[in-house]
């Protein structure tokens, strides 16, 4: 198949993960057959330094126009001044609104070989499986926000559609699962969360009666998340409450630099990104983890291309590189292998174990 892939490295470690992610993608190309036309652009903190915007006229258009893009990630201490007009930031807020990626999925896995190296009891571990469902275009991200002389305010919204939307989103990813779905609010203190819970509960219960649904208060569920991980199938929730819970969801895998997520919306075309950030504490030293990115690109392919074969490919080859050892800093406990030692052992293991089914005879 062919398809256009934009690639937009961003700052700090975003292009040494996305480099990783890109020989994987290119491998996979070669090795099944695709032609992935890769279009690299400007985000965030590289995009404010070349042109003095975070989201470039050229990179949206180039993302609008293409079938998935890939990102790194973007922001870091040169361009963070609390006084600062323009933000990386905001780059990648416009880039998820303008292509209207309302549904952000976040698998959480943890790998046998890393159970030891998360900071939670192993036994507690083993069998986790969930997702997390981030509300991404919607909430105190994109409300209204001022700043007037001693006060500041920003203002958390949501709509009926916008509920409705994710939660639909949920329910049917669930269906595909153990079909159970909680939902994340603060009913108990905020209005934005009694609309999602009424809204939740209606979709639930009209529209998907083969699914379970159980509401959580965010507060305890930051707690639920660390002992009793295991019985969470599919977790919706809204934006801010959800950045914050898959940044706690990583240890449950181990660390930040392994976690992939999808931007959906209602078209094929998505946007790929592993959770974590920038990093600027490790920047420049070659020591990334970069399975976060390299996961990012089964998703695409899964989700954008309908390459589910190749996908699964991406994502044993991982899981072998894991099984023999080859651990980042951040996990290893005796050697710890950088951001190209980690890929060259996902690309040998693609290419010694994934077979393509017309050059087997
Ligand atoms: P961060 O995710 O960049 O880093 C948090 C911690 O996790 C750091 O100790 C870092 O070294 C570690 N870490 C993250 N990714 C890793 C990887 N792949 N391998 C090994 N260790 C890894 O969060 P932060 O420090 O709070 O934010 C730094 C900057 O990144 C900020 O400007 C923030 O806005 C930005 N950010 C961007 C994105 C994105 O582009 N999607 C996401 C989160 C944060
Ligand atoms: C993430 C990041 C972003 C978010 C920032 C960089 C805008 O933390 O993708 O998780 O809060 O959505
Ligand atoms: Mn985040």
């Amino acid at each position: 198949m062919h398809a256009e892939i934009v690639v937009l490295p961003g700052d700090g470690i975003g292009p040494e993960v996305t480099a990783a992610a890109v020989a994987v993608l290119r491998a996979v190309g070669q090795r099944y057959r695709h032609h992935f036309n890769l279009h690299e652009h400007a985000i965030g903190g590289a995009a404010i330094d070349a042109c003095g915007d975070p989201l470039p006229e050229k990179t949206l258009a180039a993302c609008h126009y293409a079938d998935a893009v890939l990102l790194g990630a973007v922001g870091g201490p040169k361009w963070s001044d609390p006084g600062a007009k323009v933000r990386p930031e905001q780059g990648l807020l416009a880039l998820r609104k303008a292509m209207g990626l309302y549904a952000n999925l976040r698998p959480v896995q943890p790998h046998p070989a890393t159970l030891g190296a998360a900071p939670i009891k192993p036994h507690l571990l083993s069998g986790v499986d969930l997702v997390v469902v981030r509300e991404l275009t919607g909430g105190i991200y994109f409300g209204d926000k001022t700043r007037d002389g001693g006060s500041a305010s920003d203002v958390c919204r949501y709509s009926v559609g916008e509920v409705e939307r994710v939660v639909r989103r949920a329910c049917e990813l669930a269906r595909e699962r153990r079909r159970h779905v909680t939902s994340v609010d603060k009913a108990n203190v905020l209005e934005t969360s009694r609309l999602w819970r009424e809204v939740a509960t209606r979709v639930a219960r009209d529209e998907f009666p083969d699914v379970t649904l159980e509401h959580q208060l965010v507060d305890s569920m930051a707690m639920h998340l660390l002992s009793r991980p295991r019985s969470f199938d599919v977790i919706v929730t809204e934006n801010m409450f959800g950045d914050i819970l898959t940044d706690e969801a990583s240890m449950l895998a181990g660390s930040m630099g392994l976690l992939p997520s999808a931007s959906l919306g209602d078209e094929r075309v998505g946007l790929y990104e592993p959770i974590h950030g920038s990093a600027p504490d490790i920047a420049g030293r070659g020591i990334a983890n970069p399975i976060g990115a390299i996961l990012s690109v089964a998703m695409l392919l899964r989700h954008s291309l309908g390459l589910a074969m190749e996908a699964g490919c991406v994502e044993q080859a991982v899981s072998a590189t894991l099984d023999d050892g080859i651990f980042s800093a951040e996990l290893a406990h005796g050697h710890a292998a950088g951001t190209r030692e980690i890929t060259a052992a996902v690309l040998e293991h693609i290419a010694a174990d994934c077979h393509v089914a017309e050059l087997r005879d």
